[in-house]
């Protein structure tokens, strides 16, 4: 610690002329941060009792980036409690197409390591719930992430160039991505998750820098989806880039009335803006499928929609059901190789 003006601080009182926190009977609020601090031995925990809960008016914490903010620290565990991040007045704001605040992340670690969440629930987060970014080594174990289906950019779980990160036996329903991957994710480990309402579980989107680092060694294991607008996908901008997706493996997935449950899209491009006629860049390959099963609420039930640049390569398919309607489901493949071994239906599209 060098010149630090507040080398440990937990903030839990910052309210400007005492205005726009008013305390509604449980514990408010208003902003946290830790900074530069390493805990060894012993490491630091925090326990949460009750609930902590934002400013309900959005402009306290919506334009601040994060809530509940941990900036390179190594060794913290936050153990229980509720975090409420009151966002339902900032999602009707954003629905309603006026100018408003990004909304805070409710919780983020930056550019740290050993991490713990355990038993942590977070619920209405003005944006993502929870951030892992930068970081090394983090267990988030037996995460409750709650958020109504239409609440915007409510991540449950945001995860970006971090490595050794273990999501496990957590329970997330958002209005947006489960869980989502950014760029330079390496050694991810998601098992025993139940997903929706939400977006499914996403790496991406990937490819809108041109320099971009690449995602690898994900692991997605034992995980339910529920009536969620995609299981597991892939998403890439139709944009030029040097990152890649390999070495992903989903295994023993079920899939409950999933609008996609099995989709690489390697051409988002939202309202044709910033990529008109390009292609991914994005290389993605060694991707496998392992017993995966369940209901479409779609006809295409898998799909891969890969670069017309840079195709797909080394999909796996093995031991994969989904019905549409109680019938076997549909494919559709764009440029895209691979495999597949046991029962595959739908019928495999993809050429060898
Ligand atoms: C892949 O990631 C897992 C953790 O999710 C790790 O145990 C394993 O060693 C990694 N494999 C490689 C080849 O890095």
């Amino acid at each position: 610690m060098v010149n630090v003006e507040n080398p440990i601080i937990v903030e839990q009182n910052y309210c400007p002329d005492d205005q726009n926190c008013h305390n509604q009977g449980r514990y408010l609020l208003c902003t946290a941060t830790l900074a530069v601090q390493s805990f060894k031995n012993p490491a630091l925990t925090l326990h949460i009792d009750g609930t902590l809960v934002a400013p309900s008016n959005y402009n306290v914490i919506g334009n601040s980036g994060t809530w509940i903010n941990f900036q390179r620290v190594t060794g913290v565990s936050v153990i229980g409690g509720t975090l409420d991040g009151q966002g339902a007045n900032l999602w009707a704001c954003k629905n309603s197409g006026k100018s408003c605040p990004t909304g805070a992340t409710t919780l983020a670690f930056y550019n740290s390591k050993n991490i713990m969440i355990n038993g942590l629930s977070s619920i209405n987060s003005q944006k993502f719930h929870i951030l892992v970014y930068g970081s090394q080594n983090a267990k988030l174990v037996g995460v409750k992430v709650s958020a109504p289906g239409n609440s915007p950019n409510t991540d449950g779980i945001h995860v970006e160039k971090s490595t050794g990160v273990t999501i496990m036996n957590s329970k997330i329903g958002t209005g947006d991505d489960c869980i989502s991957i950014g760029p330079g994710t390496s050694n991810l480990w998601i098992e025993n998750v139940a997903c929706g309402p939400g977006h499914g579980i996403s790496i991406g989107s990937l490819g809108w820098e041109l320099q971009e680092p690449g995602v690898q060694n994900v692991t997605v294991k034992s995980a339910t989806f529920t009536g969620t607008q995609n299981g597991v996908r892939v998403k890439t901008w139709a944009r030029p880039s040097k990152g890649f997706v390999k070495y992903v493996l989903y295994q023993h997935l079920v899939m409950v009335n999933v609008e996609n449950p099995i989709i690489i899209d390697q051409n988002y491009c939202p309202n044709h803006q910033n990529c008109p006629h390009q292609v991914s860049g994005v290389k993605i390959s060694d991707i496998t499928y392992q017993d995966i099963h369940g209901s479409s609420a779609t006809e295409i039930a898998m799909k891969f929609d890969c670069s017309k640049g840079n195709p797909c390569s080394d999909i796996n398919l093995e031991d994969v059901k989904l019905t549409y309607k109680n019938e076997p489901a549909h494919s559709s493949c764009i440029n895209a190789d691979g495999k597949t071994s046991g029962l595959v239906q739908p019928n495999n599209c993809l050429y060898n």
